[in-house]
């Protein structure tokens, strides 16, 4: 009895991860798969605004060192002419991300 009560519960459990892996579509849910949680992000409990772009860069590190990570893109995405804009105007947390180069140029940027 207690055995099947155990092997009910851990079924039940691997199903919610199962579920949740499936749900896991968007930047924060992703973050959540790398034990990154909401307040890990957001400042304030339990979470109301917008992410600032000083607590992403507290994890990813500069323009600079971003620039240097995506560096054999081209044009690479961290190191334009648009300078250090919020990194939410391309990353998206709870909905697909932008091309925010798209709304004036043609280009297929694929933003995770
Ligand atoms: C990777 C960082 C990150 C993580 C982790 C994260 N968020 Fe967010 N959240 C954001 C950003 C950025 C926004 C701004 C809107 C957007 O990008 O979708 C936001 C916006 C929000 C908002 C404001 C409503 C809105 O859409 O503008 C709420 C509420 C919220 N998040 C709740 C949560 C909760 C609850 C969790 C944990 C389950 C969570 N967030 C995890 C970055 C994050
Ligand atoms: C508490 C630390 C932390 C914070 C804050 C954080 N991240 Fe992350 N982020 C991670 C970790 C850990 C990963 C997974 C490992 C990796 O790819 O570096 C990750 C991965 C990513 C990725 C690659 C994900 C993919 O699916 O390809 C992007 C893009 C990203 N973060 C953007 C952001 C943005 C934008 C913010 C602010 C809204 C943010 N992060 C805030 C820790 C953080
Ligand atoms: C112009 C749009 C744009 C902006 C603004 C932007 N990113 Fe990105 N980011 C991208 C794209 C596109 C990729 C995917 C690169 C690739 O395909 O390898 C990316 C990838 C990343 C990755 C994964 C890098 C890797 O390969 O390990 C991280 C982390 C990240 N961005 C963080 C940030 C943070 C933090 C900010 C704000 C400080 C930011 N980005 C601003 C477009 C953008
Ligand atoms: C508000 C409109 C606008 C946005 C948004 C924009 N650009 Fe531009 N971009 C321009 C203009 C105007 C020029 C200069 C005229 C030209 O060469 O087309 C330019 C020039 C360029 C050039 C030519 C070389 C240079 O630096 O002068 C590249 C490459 C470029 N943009 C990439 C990007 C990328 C990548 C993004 C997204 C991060 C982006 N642009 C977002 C308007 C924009």
């Amino acid at each position: 009895m207690l055995k099947t009560t155990i092997f009910g519960l851990s079924a039940l459990a691997l199903m919610s991860l199962c579920t949740s892996g499936l749900a896991a579509d968007f930047l924060a849910d992703r973050h959540a798969a790398n034990k990154v949680q909401c307040s890990g992000c957001h400042v304030e409990t339990p979470p109301k605004l917008a992410v600032p772009t000083a607590q992403c860069q507290k994890c990813h590190g500069s323009y600079k060192d971003l620039a240097e990570k995506t560096k054999n893109l081209k044009p690479n995405p961290h190191y334009t002419h648009m300078l250090d804009q919020p990194c939410e105007e391309c990353h998206r947390a709870h909905e697909p991300s932008v091309n925010m180069c798209a709304s004036c140029h043609k280009l297929d940027i694929k933003v995770p």
